[in-house]
């Protein structure tokens, strides 16, 4: 059931169920954070290995404080300056974080989504949500409630509806070594984000690609179809002609003979390009096109985190 009911939604989660939550990210699967087997439900639900750890969502920063040993000054700073909002912090878990979460790692990753129904939720509970995000393992993130119901339909009693995802590609990942964050996951907040509040301290990317590292497997937020990135859009047109071509880019093109198209931002800002990235691939897999070509998107800011995005749900030909 989709609706806007917060009781609904406390009812179910504590009673163990799993139930669609709405970001400012994308839409999550939540459960009771203290509650294995609902956890449990969570990867079943998904059909996600288990060990492909959980987002810990909670109220606000000082509702970390019993879930984690030690809270670096840095990720002080960090999570004031942007929480609620798209940051997630690996962080040293305490004993109240299952194993089942972390998949048995020492870190948890915390979050505290910037959308007000989730928040109010959070409010009401006296207990965090697990959440990955609400998509079968491996296809494209949901980025409103319908997504959530086509994906599970009723497996999940409800759906908490809260709109259109303001951000629309996941939360940003990072860890603290010594003197030095790292960036597991691309999202809206930027390298260069982190390099202007932090100043000297440095910024790096994860270079060990393990697969068990956050949205490391090679492909993943994949529609059905295959999704080529292409050099120039026009001329792969006439190459694949016998084809029904889905055409997905970031500003009007014009003049171009194709089955259907999907434009990220007439405008051309990559903001809104992200809000629209998963919604659009989503549509242009359901339009009954043979392939998606795409393009890659300006490296600048969240370009990047967007650019990742279409790597791994592309196809290589
Ligand atoms: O924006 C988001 O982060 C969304 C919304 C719902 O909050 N959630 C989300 O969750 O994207 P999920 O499960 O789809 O992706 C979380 C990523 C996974 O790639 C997982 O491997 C990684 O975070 N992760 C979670 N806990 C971790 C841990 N303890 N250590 C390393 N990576 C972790
Ligand atoms: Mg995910």
């Amino acid at each position: 059931m989709i609706t806007t009911s917060i009781e609904s939604a406390i009812n179910a989660l504590t009673k163990g169920e799993v139930i669609g939550l709405p970001t400012e990210t994308v839409y999550g699967l939540a459960a009771n954070c203290f509650n294995e087997e609902a956890v449990q439900k969570i990867y079943q639900i998904k059909n996600r290995p288990n060990d492909n750890p959980l987002i810990v969502h909670v109220k606000n920063a000082d509702a970390i404080n019993d879930l984690v040993i030690e809270i670096p000054e840095v990720a002080k700073l960090l999570m004031s300056h942007y929480w609620p909002g798209p940051l997630t912090l690996l962080l040293p878990k305490s004993s109240l974080i299952s194993d089942c979460i972390t998949a048995s790692s020492p870190l948890v990753a915390l979050r505290s989504p910037n959308h007000p129904l989730a928040l109010r939720l959070l409010n009401q509970l006296n207990f965090p949500l697990v959440a990955p995000s609400a998509n079968p393992f491996m296809s494209v993130s949901p980025t409103n409630a319908q997504h959530v119901h086509d994906y599970f339909g009723d497996d999940i009693s409800v759906i908490l509806d809260g709109g259109n995802c303001q951000k629309g590609i996941e939360s940003t990942i990072i860890g603290f070594e010594k003197n030095e964050i790292i960036i597991y996951r691309e999202g809206t907040i930027t390298e260069e984000d982190f390099k202007v509040l932090l100043g000297d301290l440095k910024v790096s990317k994860i270079k060990n690609k393990k697969v068990s590292h956050p949205g490391m497997y090679k492909r993943h937020y994949a529609p059905n179809i295959p999704l080529i990135i292409s050099q120039n859009i026009a001329e792969d047109i006439k190459r694949f002609k016998n084809k029904k071509i889905g055409v997905l880019s970031l500003i009007q093109i014009e003049n171009i003979d194709c089955y259907c198209k999907e434009v990220l931002s007439e405008s051309g800002s990559l903001e809104e390009a992200a809000q629209h990235l998963y919604g659009h691939l989503i549509k242009l897999d359901k339009s009954g096109a043979d392939i998606i070509l795409t393009e890659f998107l300006p490296e600048i800011g969240i370009g990047k985190a967007i650019n990742e995005k279409l790597i791994k749900a592309s196809t290589t030909i």
